[in-house]
């Protein structure tokens, strides 16, 4: 039996928590969101599937980096993760975490299936590996300096016993339905560069590993643990009850899509289905690869410091504008840069002038006119109807569009329709209409098409954007009909007339990008004050380290100001027994004559340093901030030399 016809299954790739997520997997996410909001209301059963994936020699490494047990580690980024969807407006309907229990059994369950079937034997694997991308490379894929030809980063050598599954075997019925089925790899230039690597022949596949154990025991040898690719591309069988759950994955397998970065394509498009092969299933309908998105400076990463966080933006610019920015900007399948300027650009023409001067004038001219009650429509002239025909057009060009995927191209057809309407405002002049006599049911039937275009266009912005809509339906007095709107509500005249519109503030007020800029410096300027005066929690010291600090209770006998320093101070100071001379930078906080028999602490063991010249045995303590500093005493009487601890 196959799966039902009214099904969409769509898939996001299953992100490492080995640090927190970036612009780039917000990008794919919205976009699985977007498809699957759309085709939700085109009538079809969804299921919107994203996770983390969290095994592997990255993520044991990661952890151990911060100084966590993985599981714990795990918890706390995949945490960040289900924000982050939340502060998006992610709807996804399963997280899958790889080290769900059902998941891991059912993983093992398909090694035990893969290796009794004759697919999987044991040998050596001796080759190189890229822990960044958990893949294992030959010698003729690495260049003369040791670089992972996928990230470029060095690759380690892995010599250990390992359990290998023959992929080479499916090549050729891969080949074959990959020539069959266009559509499956998507977009062409990377189908294209599927089959040339196929071509190429293909090394079987080591699928277990030894060195370390952060991962899901191989069922029939507890030496190994299943390679991370293995368990991590189960996952889309897996959370849809693959052995588990046969009623749910009948009717949702074989996944429509899956949505990946080009950079995990070859895994989605050879692997994946060749797993699939030997386990008897149906092969996913579509793989589509999109392309990368990228800093002014290049590719994003941690290490170079020019990550966009999302959250971050969602904060200054608001969710729709983020998202709306992300599935407008870059045509999905090619690369495309990030920055700051474009997106506020965008903001500022498409959505504070296009959309949100429409709605605002549309329903300023409504209260103006027709005291807040939206008015029945009057007969039709040439104008009206060629907006009409637009409008209708324009649910047709986003249908199109978006069953392939090509977001950029729905939205622009969208915008086509809010600036025609924009134009119609303008060809029908309601304000002359409004200050002469005679002209009422004409107004009312120009103001009626601004509305019922601005209910047409809210309803097709749902599948981009959350908000929005919602606000443009109470604008126009039509929340309801406007959330619960499917596809099919998308036709001219269905525009609730017994009711006010309410208007409100601009939806997107412009942005200026000199003064954005601006406070921004600003904020990170006080970040980095308030990060230095925290407590640094990252660079703990045991108390053994803390223990050789020899501090102890002084008190000043003699203060003296350093010639030519306008900050030194030169003290002799008493520790019971012993005097001491030290220099003390206070020199612009503490008169010579007030730090006279004052007692004071001092880390009494500190290496003698000449300071100006000057010999200080010592170091007093004192607190500061950033326009003052004072130095630290006993709070009550105590003898000179005392032990402080
Ligand atoms: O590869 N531009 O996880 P990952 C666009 N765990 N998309 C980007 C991007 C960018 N700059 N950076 C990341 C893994 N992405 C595996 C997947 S699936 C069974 C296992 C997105 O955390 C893009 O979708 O490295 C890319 O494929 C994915 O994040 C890689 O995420
Ligand atoms: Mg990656």
């Amino acid at each position: 039996m196959s799966k039902k016809d009214n099904t969409f299954y769509v898939t996001t790739p299953i992100y490492y928590p080995s640090d927190s997520l970036h612009i780039g997997h917000a990008y794919t996410t919205t976009a699985a969101d977007s498809i699957t909001r759309y085709k939700k209301m085109q009538g079809f059963d969804t299921m919107f599937l994203t996770g983390s994936d969290e095994h592997g020699q990255k993520i044991e490494r990661s952890a151990k980096n911060s100084n966590k047990e993985p599981k714990k580690y795990v918890d706390e980024v995949v945490k960040t993760f289900k924000e982050l969807w939340k502060a998006l407006d992610i709807e996804y309907d399963y997280f899958i975490r790889t080290t769900e229990k059902r998941h891991e059994q059912v993983v093992q369950k398909i090694f035990k299936k893969l290796y009794d079937k004759g697919d999987i034997y044991k040998d050596k694997y001796e080759g190189w590996y890229c822990t960044p991308c958990e893949t294992f490379w030959a010698e003729r894929h690495i260049g003369e300096e040791n670089l992972c030809p996928d990230c470029n980063r060095p690759v380690e050598w892995v010599e250990e016993e390992s359990y290998f599954f023959e992929i080479s075997k499916y090549a050729d019925r891969l080949l074959k339905h990959i020539e069959d089925h266009p559509e499956f790899i998507q977009p062409e230039s990377r189908r294209n560069e599927m089959i040339s690597f196929i071509k190429q022949g293909l090394d079987d596949l080591s699928v277990s590993r030894t060195t370390f154990d952060w991962g899901v025991p191989v069922p029939i040898d507890e030496n190994h643990v299943i390679y991370v690719w293995i368990d991590a591309l189960s996952n889309y069988i897996t959370a849809i009850g693959y052995l588990t759950d046969e009623e749910m994955f009948k009717k949702y397998w074989p996944a429509d899509l899956h949505i990946v970065g080009k950079d995990i394509l070859r895994f989605h498009t050879i692997i994946w289905p060749i797993i699939l092969m030997a386990l008897d299933l149906e092969l996913p309908k579509k793989v589509f690869g999109h392309g990368w998105l990228l800093s002014e400076s290049g590719k994003m990463s941690k290490s170079r410091g020019n990550v966009v966080d999302p959250i971050e933006l969602i904060d200054d610019f608001g969710v729709d504008s983020i998202r709306y920015y992300l599935l407008r900007e870059v045509p999905f399948g090619t690369d495309g840069t990030y920055t700051t300027e474009s997106l506020i650009q965008r903001i500022n023409s498409d959505l504070a002038n296009d959309l949100g001067n429409l709605l605002n004038r549309t329903v300023s001219m409504v209260e103006q006119y027709f005291n807040g009650s939206i008015p029945e429509p009057d007969e039709l002239n040439e104008v009206d109807q060629d907006l009409i025909n637009t409008g209708l057009q324009t649910i047709e060009n986003v249908a199109k569009h978006m069953d392939q995927l090509k977001y950029t191209h729905a939205l622009e057809s969208l915008w086509n329709f809010v600036r025609r309407t924009n134009k119609y405002i303008d060809q029908t002049e309601p304000w002359i209409l409004g200050r002469e006599e005679g002209h009422q049911k004409r107004l009312g039937t120009v103001l009626y098409n601004l509305l019922e275009s601005l209910r047409l266009i809210a309803i097709m912005l749902k599948p981009f954007m959350i908000e929005t809509p919602y606000e443009i339906g109470r604008q126009i007095g039509d929340v309801e009909q406007i959330n619960n709107a499917g596809w099919t509500a998308l036709k001219w005249g269905k525009l609730n007339t017994n009711v006010k519109v309410s208007k409100a503030e601009p939806i997107f007020p412009r942005i200026d990008i000199e003064e954005y800029f601006d406070k921004k410096r600003k904020g990170e300027q006080e970040k980095t004050m308030s990060k230095e005066n925290n407590i640094n929690k990252e660079k703990l010291v045991d108390f053994e380290t803390f223990q050789k600090l020899d501090l102890r209770v002084a008190e000043v006998l003699e203060a003296k100001k350093i010639e030519n320093s306008n900050k030194l101070i030169k003290l002799q100071v008493s520790l019971g027994e012993e005097k001491r001379q030290l220099v003390a930078g206070i020199a612009q906080d503490y008169e010579e004559e007030e730090l006279i028999n004052k007692k004071i602490v001092i880390v009494a063991n500190l290496k003698p340093a000449t300071i100006f010249g000057v010999k200080s045995n010592g170091m007093i303590l004192a607190a500061s901030d950033q326009d003052k500093l004072t130095l630290i005493t006993p709070e009550g009487p105590i003898d000179n030399g005392s032990k402080v601890k």
